[in-house]
């Protein structure tokens, strides 16, 4: 039976996994996200266009591609349907080929709500949400109240989802109070629900089981990174999913044995949006150089993103967590113009040197031991093999992979599709 591959983000998110899984698809049937919903923000540029997707996943522009929402997504129906317009308006043939699991839950514009008042309520402790009641949404998936996609053809959905809403009425009334308008919302979340029917729901477990056993190649999307896992990320700073390797198991409906490669990708350096702790964060002018340069601004909410150096006792943890079996090094071009780069190479805590993460880098004071390289100071837009690259560069590449003991097969210079080197 064939084996389900893996990509995901090995930071705190956006490290490009959308271009990545853009590229890799055309060597797969099927591309499926497993978690996450409306939070993530995958930018795909190619044919001089640029496009950002939120639900659907990265497969979608593959022709004959089968892109598959899993269970362990939260949806916004409202967010789906401007998603989906916009496929339109860019003549993407999707109807036959976005499947939408059974199992998925809804967000309902309550939870976006409960988001907001939660938020609010924490005040200068704010997590960082992007606020689109991804927390909320989790939270009734786990407190056994939440509505799942397959749930929309009950007749009584208008029953399940007024006492869902109701409850939700109550809580707002403890937090802050924040604005909102129910009866426009609803209306347009009720009239969203159509381009969701209009679409073929399916049990994906068996989906995906059956089509491994036909011999289908399959690829898993995440969303986030490893670093905002709910139970291995910078609690509480975090987003409310598994966002590792084991959260494909959970969100498709696959079991273990059944995944093959994992590739883990990370920046050249390292970003963060939102709160909590950053341990290489360069809130100086090195990280609004990188900024800059990395154009590193929110694919979801425009939010300027922390920059700062990649560090490898992070990577480390993470690849240990993910079982990554190869990695992807994304916008290494960002480095063009800088003279020297900094790697993280261990931390310091609790008077030991250690390349351990501690229990809670939120509280843990910490030094952090740094190693310096030379830059390259040259474009890399011509660079089609790993050889080609300059020898500076490929000395960085090198010593990461003999630290962190994964081979690293791909490495991007460019966000357009073709601004690849497969190794
Ligand atoms: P994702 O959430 O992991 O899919 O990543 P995002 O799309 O949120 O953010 C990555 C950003 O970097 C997007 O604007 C991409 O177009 C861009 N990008 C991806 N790979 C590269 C690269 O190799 N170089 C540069 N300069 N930009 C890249
Ligand atoms: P992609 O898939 C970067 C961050 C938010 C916040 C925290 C919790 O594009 O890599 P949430 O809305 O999930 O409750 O927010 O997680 N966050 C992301 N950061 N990329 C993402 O997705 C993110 N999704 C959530 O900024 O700090
Ligand atoms: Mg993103």
């Amino acid at each position: 039976m064939k084996k389900i591959d893996v990509i995901l983000g090995l930071q705190w998110g956006d490290e490009g996994k959308g271009k990545i899984v853009d590229y890799l698809a055309a060597d797969y049937d099927i591309v499926a996200r497993f978690q996450g919903g409306p939070n993530a923000g995958h930018t795909l540029k190619f044919g001089g266009n640029k496009y950002v997707l939120h639900t659907v996943p990265s497969g979608i522009f593959r022709e004959n591609l089968i892109n598959l929402i899993g269970n362990g997504v939260v949806l916004d129906p409202v967010v789906f349907q401007r998603e989906l317009r916009s496929l339109e308006q860019s003549n993407v043939q999707f109807h036959s080929r976005l499947l939408v699991s059974r199992k998925a839950h809804l967000i309902l514009p309550t939870h976006r709500w409960l988001d907001a008042a939660s938020e609010a309520h924490k005040g200068k402790a704010k997590i960082g949400s992007t606020l689109k009641g991804i927390g909320p949404t989790y939270m009734d998936k786990t407190g056994r109240n939440g509505l799942r996609v397959g749930d929309i053809a009950a007749p009584n959905f208008q029953a399940q989802y007024n006492a869902l809403k109701n409850k939700h009425l109550e809580l707002l009334k403890i937090y802050p109070a924040i604005d909102f308008d129910l009866e426009t919302a609803e209306q347009a979340w009720f009239e969203s629900l159509d381009t969701l029917r209009a679409l073929p729901f399916v049990d994906g477990e068996y989906y995906l089981n059956d089509a491994l056993a036909a011999g289908k190649k399959i690829l898993a999307e995440g969303a986030q990174g490893s670093m905002l896992d709910i139970d291995f990320g910078t609690y509480p700073f975090v987003t409310s999913s598994n966002t590792i390797t084991a959260g494909v198991c959970t969100g498709l409906g696959v079991a273990p044995q059944r995944i093959g490669r994992v590739i883990g990708i990370t920046k050249a350096y390292c970003t963060r949006v939102g709160g909590g702790p950053f341990p290489t964060e360069q809130d100086n002018e090195t990280g609004e150089q990188l900024r800059q340069l990395g154009m590193e601004f929110g694919s979801t909410t425009g939010r300027p993103r922390r920059c700062g150096w990649i560090d490898l006792p992070q990577l480390r943890y993470t690849i240990l967590l993910n079982g990554v079996t190869e990695l992807c090094m994304t916008k290494i071009d960002v480095l063009n113009t800088f003279s020297e780069l900094q790697v993280a190479t261990m931390y310091r805590y609790d008077g030991v040197e250690t390349s351990n993460m501690p229990f809670d880098l939120c509280n843990t004071p910490m030094e952090i031991r740094y190693e310096t390289y030379p830059g390259w100071a040259t474009e890399l837009d011509d660079v089609k093999t790993f050889d080609a690259l300059p020898a500076p560069a490929r000395n960085f590449i090198s010593d990461l992979e003999k630290y962190l003991g994964v081979p690293f097969t791909m490495i991007s210079t460019g966000p357009e599709r073709e601004k690849l080197i497969v190794r």
